[in-house]
Order: C-alpha cells, then sequence, then structure tokens
C-alpha cells in the first residue's frame, strides 16, 4: 500500500457566508390556451377547474419555445434586472424534469446563450420543488467558494408530456421559465434550506411509462407490422393524495423554514409557494397563520402550475404587477414529483426589467 502524504494540506474554498437574490427575469410562452380550450378535450367546465384549482389560463409553449431557448431569456432579464456585467456570471444551473434532451443538458447551451460559454453550468431535477433545490445549491456554492454569481432558472414544457384527453392533468400544467441572479452579500438575504423527499410516495406523480418501455412498445409494434399508434409517457397524478400531503406535511415544513430562517410569521410580508393549487396555498397560508396585509403568490391564475418554473414566475409576477416590493421578505416553498419539497426565507430581489 502507498504512504499516505500527511504533509499535504489541501485548500479550501474561500466563500462569502452572506447571499442575496440581486435580479429576476421571466419567459411566458406566446400561446395562451384558456380553460374553455381545455375542455374542449375532456369532460370538465372552466366553473369546475376555476374552483377546484384557481386556474383560469395557462401558457402553452410552441416548437420554437424550447427548454434552452425560454430559459435563455429569462436568464438574459435577470442578468438585466440584476444590474450586474454578465461577465461575472461564473455558473449557471437549470433546473427541469421535461428538457427531452438528456445529453447534452440544457444549461451549459444556455451559459453560451447568455455569452458565458465556458462557465460551470448544469441541469438539476427535483420535481415541482426543483428551483427551491436550485437555489440551496447556488446559495452553498457561493459560501464555499465554487462560484460567486450563479444564474439560477426554472423551467418546464409541460406540455410535451401532458394527455389533453385526461382530465385528471390537462387543466393543471402550463408551460415557462423563471431565472434569479444568486450573488454574494455583506448581509444574508437568503436562508438555509429546509428540504427533503419522501419516495414511498413517488407513486403519486409519475410517467405512465418509462421511455425505455416506449421505445420496447414501438419495436415490437414495427416488428409485428402493426400500425397503431404507440402512445407516449405521459404525466399522472394521485391529485388528492398529493393534495392532502401538500396540505399537512407541506404545512409544517413551510413553519420549519420559519424557524431555520428565524423569521417569525409575523415578520413574513409575502408568501410565494409553488403554484399547484389556489386552495393548498390558502391552507397554508392559513396553517402559518399569515396575516391579511401577507401578499400570496397567485400566478396559478394565468399561468397554471409550471413545476419547477412555478416560484420564479410568481416572483416576478408580484414584483412586475407591484403585488410586493424589492427588499421584502418572502417565504418560498416548493412541493411535488418525488415527492420532494424545499422551503426558504428570502428578501424580493429588484424588479424585473420591463417586457
Ligand atoms: O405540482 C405538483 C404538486 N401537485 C399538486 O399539489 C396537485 C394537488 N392536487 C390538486 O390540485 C387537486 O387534487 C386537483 C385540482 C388535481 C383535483 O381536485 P380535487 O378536489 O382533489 O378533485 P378529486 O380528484 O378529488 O375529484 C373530485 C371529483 C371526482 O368525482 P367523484 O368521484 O366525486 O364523482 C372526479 O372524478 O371531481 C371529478 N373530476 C372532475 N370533474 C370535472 C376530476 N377531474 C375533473 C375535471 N372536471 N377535470
Amino acid at each position: 500500500m502507498a504512504d499516505t502524504n500527511d504533509t499535504v494540506t489541501i485548500a479550501t474554498g474561500e466563500g462569502t457566508s452572506g447571499t442575496t437574490l440581486l435580479g429576476i427575469g421571466a419567459y411566458r410562452p406566446r400561446r395562451v390556451v384558456s380553460n374553455e380550450q381545455i375542455c374542449e378535450t375532456i369532460d370538465s367546465t372552466s366553473e369546475w377547474i376555476y374552483e377546484r384549482s384557481g386556474i383560469l389560463n395557462r401558457h402553452v409553449a410552441e416548437p420554437d419555445e424550447t427548454i434552452v431557448s425560454m430559459s435563455s431569456e429569462a436568464a438574459k432579464k435577470a442578468v438585466t434586472s440584476a444590474g450586474i456585467d454578465p461577465e461575472v456570471v461564473d455558473a449557471v444551473i437549470v433546473c427541469t424534469s421535461t428538457n427531452w434532451t438528456q445529453v447534452p443538458h440544457a444549461a451549459p447551451q444556455v451559459a453560451t446563450d447568455l455569452g458565458r460559454n465556458g462557465i460551470a453550468a448544469f441541469d438539476l431535477t427535483a420535481g415541482c420543488a426543483g428551483f427551491g433545490y436550485g437555489l440551496a445549491v447556488a446559495t452553498n456554492m457561493i459560501r464555499g467558494g465554487g462560484a460567486r454569481y450563479v444564474v439560477v432558472v426554472g423551467v418546464e414544457k409541460m406540455s410535451d408530456g401532458i394527455d389533453y384527453s385526461d382530465r385528471n392533468t390537462s387543466f393543471i400544467f402550463g408551460d415557462g421559465a423563471g431565472a434569479v441572479v444568486v450573488g454574494p452579500s455583506e448581509t444574508n438575504d437568503i436562508s438555509p434550506v429546509v428540504w427533503g423527499s419522501d419516495g414511498e410516495k413517488g407513486d403519486a406523480i409519475r410517467q405512465t411509462k418509462d421511455f425505455k418501455q416506449y421505445v420496447d412498445e414501438v419495436d415490437a409494434a414495427a416488428a409485428d407490422g402493426r400500425d397503431e399508434a404507440v402512445i407516449q409517457p405521459f404525466l399522472t397524478m394521485d391529485g388528492s393524495k398529493v393534495f392532502r400531503w401538500a396540505a399537512v406535511q407541506v404545512s409544517k415544513v413551510c413553519a420549519q423554514t420559519l424557524e431555520t430562517a428565524g423569521v417569525t410569521a409575523e415578520q413574513i410580508q409575502a408568501f410565494i409557494p409553488h403554484q399547484a393549487n389556489g386552495r393548498i396555498n390558502s391552507a397554508m397560508a392559513k396553517h402559518l397563520g399569515l396575516s391579511e396585509s401577507v401578499a400570496i403568490a397567485n400566478d396559478i391564475e394565468q399561468t397554471g402550475n409550471t413545476s419547477a418554473a412555478s416560484i420564479p414566475l410568481a416572483m416576478e409576477a408580484m414584483l412586475r404587477d407591484g403585488e410586493a416590493e424589492p427588499g421584502q421578505v418572502a417565504l418560498c416553498i416548493g412541493f411535488g414529483a418525488g415527492l420532494s419539497y424545499a422551503g426558504q426565507v428570502v428578501r424580493l430581489p429588484a424588479a424585473p426589467p420591463a417586457a
């Protein structure tokens, strides 16, 4: 066995303990699809959808609106809103579950679009909690010295994997991208994350089949000379199971997040939960005892559930519409597939640039 070399000292990273959200940007696909249009392919009504979910419209991306293009647009706006030289951005994290291309992953292409070819860039998948996970990783990278200015994008093209004849899922999901710039700060504006997962409930939100099964079915049909269409993998969800988990378990995570941040419910000025269901958001706000004056994100009404993109999109909408102000203290909570969750208290960034 080789001798150990005890005389070598390996340097630790030199980071900054304080981190902050510097800027925010969003990309919402051009095409808006109403509840009425959704009801053309399912047995439902716009009233039922609005009452049960809080959704009226959602954006659905067209073929040229890809994970990379939507991310790049949102990221560029976030850098503009941050007021930094794009040259200082030294990492990009793209949080998504819906990039059709696994190789190459999206983030290096987004970095190139930002004019930062060559920097650290990677994708991260944690379902609808993806943005919170990405924000936690970015914050810890800055604290540990791995990077100074990190662009974190939450982006989804959910429409590619939705069966528009399935009335359990077709009305819920939408497409879009939201991005923030995270950087070092003398004061701290982003709390430690409270995160976790429950793989035992993983089946509650899943694909109907994996891509290998799909390819095998296509091959088998071709070998047998059958010309019927093989059905692609679609997203399926046990809505009421996820609803109960979110309203009960994730509400407790919200309270733990406040405790970890050392912030009381009375000090919260904005509440930005994952936009899964307006009724879940109200249940969480009630559980926390948030006062009437707290601004509660309601981007779901016009944007639907955009999974990992929903928190930065909702934050952007609140700042753009003046429902919340830069510098205010906000509680963010992401939750969904995995099942997984991530909560943080943050100080809100500068307003997004005008569209
Ligand atoms: O982003 C990831 C995290 N996701 C979530 O957190 C989603 C959580 N879940 C939800 O948001 C809700 O469960 C839904 C909005 C998906 C559904 O609302 P719900 O109040 O939980 O409805 P349900 O599934 O319990 O169904 C109630 C009834 C059923 O009929 P019966 O059995 O009572 O006769 C359904 O068959 O509503 C029926 N139904 C519909 N009716 C009209 C289900 N879907 C529809 C529909 N239109 N689209």
